[in-house]
């Protein structure tokens, strides 16, 4: 699966995928391009969650339109942009530990520029970049990703590509100096008006509605590389939902660090004059007469094709945090058909102490409140969460407290990863002394305990008919071969003839595998499962 979702995990991939080549919508402008071996060639590296993924369409909408073509591998490009996250040392390690390819390839064919763009770009740690990444030609922050083209001096005189150099700003934070932000949303406008964006699925788009993050996790560094919150205006991300339904998209994910503060740096206006709840917990804000993510889902679920269904059939939205998640946000959910039966709620820990040493603003009888509500809105929804083992002063009953609110709320999903000590955030005062060997255990223990309540959960799926969103089809593989593939269930015995190896999600967003004609990609079929594992579901087309 290319697009797993929810947002914000993080994708490792190992061999990174160049984008589908951007054919002119009209078919008769082809002979005026140049010879593809004429343009300049980019490859893009994309590291880290939906919403850097999201930036890269931008980027590589922009460089298609700037002229430049999509090279297959880094090896046969002339320009290398690499797309960091940061979110852990790890992601990190991993593009520092390719500077010597990268300037192998760079010295096999001169004239290659690298550029580093994303989380891995942060301003107060700009002095020490070029010592880290020696490979890299240009260093870009996730803000000033929309100058791509100027700063490599690419721009042409026909397209609207983006920025011209250096308009991008920092703020100050907490006394650090961080990207602002600020002119991100304009950006993001003009590359749909000028319809350059490259997205890298037909069937399913990540719709950014809120840059940023005002939120100060201690452990995190989002905030230090992406600056403040800033919201898209409430008609642009409409409009753009209106045009990803004029062009057929099934699915749509709105994207956010914290989706569910969307809006409240908006001017007020009359129009949203009964928004008014403001958070229960955490640091005050002003939401009155402000749009936010309940009225945008609304607005989006209105959009409704001439059968009176919504033009967008499936409609999500990564990640929130359970600060901002309001019962007008709860009840949207409840009543736009379209919002789909899943959401992705971040708890990080199973202990008061820990919660609050996180910064989290919120207790564990908080989170469970709103779980309940939630479920009591929408049965049978699904829940998935991100838990952190090993946080700085973590103990053994601390971190049973986590396994024990596993088990109270039976989570569909949990996405858990060791504490790793982040530069410049305020946690990377404490000590990190949870040692690796410990923070290994918990975390192997804790995957264990939630492959046990994700495979009872998916049980419950055996024998229903489900509606599933076909977005992947695999080749057959040889009928020798047929059940073996690391983390897929099991497929017994031969495809039928002319089927394929199918892959799609259901509303709940759990993972089926199928077989079926290799047409099928980007229809919503009903599917009857007949096999339930941990991590997906085997089903059977139902006729
Ligand atoms: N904005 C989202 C999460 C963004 S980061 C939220 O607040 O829920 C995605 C996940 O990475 C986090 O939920 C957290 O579980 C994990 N994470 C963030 N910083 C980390 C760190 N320093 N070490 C380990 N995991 C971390
Ligand atoms: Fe990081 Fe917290 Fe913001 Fe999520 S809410 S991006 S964990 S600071
Ligand atoms: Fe996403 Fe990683 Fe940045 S998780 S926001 S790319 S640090």
């Amino acid at each position: 699966m290319t697009r797993s979702l929810p947002a914000l995990e993080i994708v490792e991939t190992a061999l990174p995928r160049p984008f589908p080549a951007q054919l002119p919508a009209d078919a008769r402008v082809l002979e005026f391009r140049p010879d593809v071996a004429s343009m300049p060639r980019f490859f893009i590296w994309t590291l880290g969650c939906q919403m850097n993924r999201s930036d890269s369409e931008e980027m590589a909408g922009r460089l298609l339109a700037a002229g430049c073509c999509e090279a297959p591998g880094p090896e046969e490009a002339d320009l290398v942009v690499i797309n960091t996250c940061a979110i852990r040392e790890a992601a990190e390690a991993k593009v520092i530990g390719r500077q010597g390819t990268l300037a192998r390839l760079k010295a096999e064919r001169p004239g290659t520029r690298v550029v580093l763009a994303g989380c891995a770009v942060r301003e107060r740690d700009r002095a020490g970049l070029r010592r880290r990444y020696p490979a890299v030609d240009l260093f870009l922050r996730p803000d000033e990703e929309p100058e791509l083209v100027a700063r490599l001096g690419l721009a042409s005189a026909q397209a609207a590509v983006g920025l011209g150099p250096r308009t991008a700003a920092t703020t100050v934070v907490n006394r650090v100096e961080v990207s602002a932000a600020d002119h991100l949303p304009a950006a993001r406008a003009a590359s749909v008006a000028a319809a350059t964006l490259a997205r890298s699925s037909s069937i399913s788009a990540w719709l950014p509605i809120v840059y940023g993050c005002d939120k100060s996790c201690t452990y995190c560094i989002v905030p230090f590389s992406r600056g403040p919150e800033r919201s898209r205006p409430f008609d642009e991300v409409v409009a753009e939902a209106r045009a990803l339904a004029a062009a057929g998209y099934r699915e749509v994910t709105l994207l956010g660090q914290n989706v569910n503060s969307y809006g409240h740096d908006l001017p007020a206006e009359k129009r949203f004059a009964h928004v008014a709840e403001g958070r229960r917990v955490g640091r005050r804000i002003e939401r009155t007469s402000r749009p936010d993510l309940a009225e945008l889902i609304r607005a989006i679920d209105g959009l409704r094709g001439p059968d009176g269904a919504p033009a967008i059939p499936r409609l999500r939205f990564v990640t929130s945090h359970p600060w901002d998640l309001s019962d007008r946000l709860i009840a949207a959910l409840a009543e736009a058909p379209s919002a789909c039966e899943a959401l992705h709620l971040p708890v990080q820990s199973g202990d008061d102490v820990i919660l609050q040493r996180m910064g989290r603003q919120y207790g564990v009888a908080h989170y469970l409140g709103l779980v309940e509500r939630v479920r009591a809105a929408v049965p049978g929804i699904a829940v998935s969460t991100d838990v952190i083992v090993g946080f700085c002063g973590e103990t053994d009953g601390q971190y049973e407290a986590t396994l024990r609110l596993l088990e109270t709320v039976r989570f569909d999903q949990v996405f858990a990863a060791a504490y790793s000590p982040r530069p410049g955030t305020p946690a990377s005062r404490l000590a990190d002394d949870v040692p690796a060997a410990v923070k290994r255990d918990r975390l192997n223990r804790l995957l264990a305990v939630q492959e046990r309540i994700g495979h009872e959960r998916n049980q419950a799926w055996l024998g229903r008919t489900i509606e599933v969103l076909v977005d992947e089809a695999a080749p057959a593989r040889p009928a020798a071969q047929v059940g073996v593939g690391e983390g897929q269930a099991p497929w017994r015995g031969p495809l039928p003839e002319g089927f394929v190896r199918l892959g799609g999600r259901t509303r709940h967003n759990k993972l089926v595998h199928l077989a079926g004609p290799a047409d099928l990609v980007g229809a919503l079929v009903e599917a009857q499962v007949e096999h339930a594992g941990p991590y997906s579901l085997r089903g059977s087309l139902v006729r």
